[in-house]
């Protein structure tokens, strides 16, 4: 039905022009630098995800268990895609302390064809207890959950907060008891709370089952109790064994905390895939996926990681809308910004584009064209590569400043669907307008290669070296050539590792790093899961035009 009506609506959309000479020189250079930064994304990846290797698997296996990755396969349909988030959380954060993807998995997967959020811990990263990260990822997965009404699914295996860290993960507004008030607030609107609880739950970590709405325990290895063994003990003398104070059958038989006794993983993940079926959830129909024209692996060509180099946002979306078909907005007015129609697996997008620096045009055209769609209920997508908005004194006196806070205004305050991806450079203000994280992008993803800071390396080299410069000379101190060089290196280096797409992923400044390739299913996958439960908000004024 609903392919019949888009076709219907969108068959006169043109296709766009976007080829792809492989052995141009100019390409291959770009396909170099790529592949390098796409293989090392690859290198890091593999090494998170096989973190303790055979060992740490070994060792699962005498108790019992399946690793963490295998606990969700196995609880989602067969074949289902997983949008795993930020899997690269925690990355080189805390030192020499490796703490593998935060020590948590989150994603969206079908479990009885109903979009779900899994939230699972790695039992293998310090006993699954919370680090910031961890506790950070949990809740930005709650909060995901939450915005897109995913019944919740929590693979419990955790000794609770780290406790070496408690001063960072238990008493502020978004630590550890967040996760608790969130379970609370998502089931009294009626979005279901799971727990399957596959290892220990201690303390704090207790809640996550005694706050959902359903449980499922597996005897030998699940155990639920505020204070472990040796916390009774010091506490009140009292020596019990851990399966004695809150194991499945206590929970199951005695104190009713568990409502469902399994004797093994798998049979307490077929049970968690049951009580989802019973759900009225909405169930996912047929997805239309009419591939773009062009072949998705050119992106590695027509792209580059020198982000110096001018890239073709066309060529970019050619390759991630519906037969490559794309209606133009203002196609000749304010240029470096492009900004138009088109359809991702059979859903309706507006395509906001960079395609050079922000003007006051480029500006005003984004401010219009996002108005449009929130009139329309048309879900927004942002493809950034932005050095920032330009600067200067034709400029500023043109008022670019306000042209530019017209577009901020108008993403910040559109309601419908905002997915942002970070495919080049992520700068300065230029951020602010294309959606970045704090304009409440539903998802936002950033490829190996891209860049995100307050301005450029080169840039804040020069203006941190101007202002110590003044401060030396002003305190009669020495200045010359190479004290200049000096600070401009360090500067440029400091900017060039924090600017990195893994600095940034470490700290869940976004949802996670994609490889070019994986651009269409990403941004498709999370466009329909924020699709679902959308429902069309009228602004409280008309489309300006600017
Ligand atoms: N805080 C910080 N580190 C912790 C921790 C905690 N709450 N619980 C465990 N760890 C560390 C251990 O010191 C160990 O570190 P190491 O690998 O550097 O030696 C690592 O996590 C693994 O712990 P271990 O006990 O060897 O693993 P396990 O799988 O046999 O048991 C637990 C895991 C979580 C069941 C067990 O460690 C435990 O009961 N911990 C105490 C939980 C607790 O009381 N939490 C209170 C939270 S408020």
């Amino acid at each position: 039905m609903m392919h019949y009506r888009s076709l219907f609506r969108f068959s006169h959309y043109p296709v766009l022009q976007s080829l792809c000479d492989r052995a141009d020189p100019n390409l291959l250079a770009n396909f170099e630098l790529m592949k390098q930064s796409n293989e090392r994304f690859l290198n890091i990846t593999n090494k998170v995800i096989n973190y303790g290797g055979t060992v740490a698997h070994q060792k699962l296996a005498e108790r019992n268990k399946f690793p963490v990755r295998e606990r969700i396969t196995r609880l989602l349909d067969v074949g289902s895609p997983f949008l795993e988030l930020s899997q690269l959380a925690g990355y080189e954060l805390y030192g020499k302390e490796e703490v593998p993807s935060g020590g948590i998995v989150t994603g969206i997967g079908l479990i009885n064809k109903r979009f779900c959020m899994i939230v699972a811990n790695d039992p293998t990263i310090k006993g699954g207890t919370y680090y910031p990260i961890t506790v950070k990822k949990h809740v930005r997965a709650q909060e995901i959950a939450w915005e897109n009404k995913l019944p919740c699914v929590y693979l419990v295996d955790s000794g609770g907060a780290n406790l070496m860290r408690q001063d960072e993960v238990f008493p502020d507004r978004d630590h550890f008891g967040r996760i608790f008030y969130n379970q609370a607030n998502m089931s009294a609107q009626g979005i279901p709370q799971i727990s399957i609880v596959l290892g220990s739950c201690t303390a704090g970590g207790a809640y996550v089952p005694a706050m959902s709405d359903e449980n499922v325990i597996v005897s030998g290895n699940g155990t639920i109790f505020l204070g472990g063994p040796p916390l009774v003990k010091a506490a009140t003398g009292e020596v019990v064994s851990a399966e004695d104070l809150g194991g499945a059958r206590v929970h199951s038989f005695t104190s009713g905390l568990t409502d469902h006794f399994c004797t093994s993983e798998l049979e307490a993940l077929q049970k968690g895939r049951s009580i989802i079926k019973n759900l009225t959830t909405k169930q996912v129909g047929d997805i239309r996926d009419d591939q773009p024209l062009y072949d998705i692996e050119d992106l590695n060509y027509l792209m580059s990681s020198d982000l110096k180099k001018t890239m073709d946002s066309r060529h970019l979306i050619a390759r991630l809308l519906d037969g490559s078909r794309f209606m133009e907005f203002k196609e000749n007015y304010g240029t470096t910004l492009i900004t138009g129609f088109g359809e991702l697996y059979g859903q309706e997008v507006g395509i906001i584009a960079n395609n050079g620096i922000l003007f006051s045009e480029s500006a005003l055209k984004g401010a219009h064209f996002v108005n449009l769609c929130q009139q329309r209920g048309v879900p927004l997508i942002f493809l950034q590569n932005i050095t920032g908005f330009m600067v200067g004194r034709k400029y500023e006196t043109e008022g670019i400043a306000k042209h530019g806070a017209k577009m901020v205004n108008a993403v910040a305050t559109a309601t419908v669907p905002k997915l942002t991806l970070l495919f080049g450079g992520s700068f300065g203000a230029g951020n602010y307008g294309m959606c970045g994280r704090a304009y409440g992008a539903k998802f936002l993803f950033s490829w190996p290669s891209s860049r995100i800071s307050v301005m450029g390396g080169d840039q804040a080299a020069g203006v941190l070296t101007s202002v110590q410069q003044q401060t030396i000379v002003r305190n009669g101190g020495e200045w010359n050539e190479k004290v200049e060089k000096d600070l401009k290196q360090k500067y440029s280096q400091k900017y060039d590792y924090e600017s990195s797409a893994y600095y940034a992923t470490a700290r869940l400044w976004d949802d996670g790093i994609i490889l070019p390739t994986q651009t269409r299913q990403t941004l498709g996958l999370a466009l329909l899961t924020s699709m679902q439960h959308y429902k069309y908000e009228r602004t409280g004024h008309g489309v300006f035009r600017m």
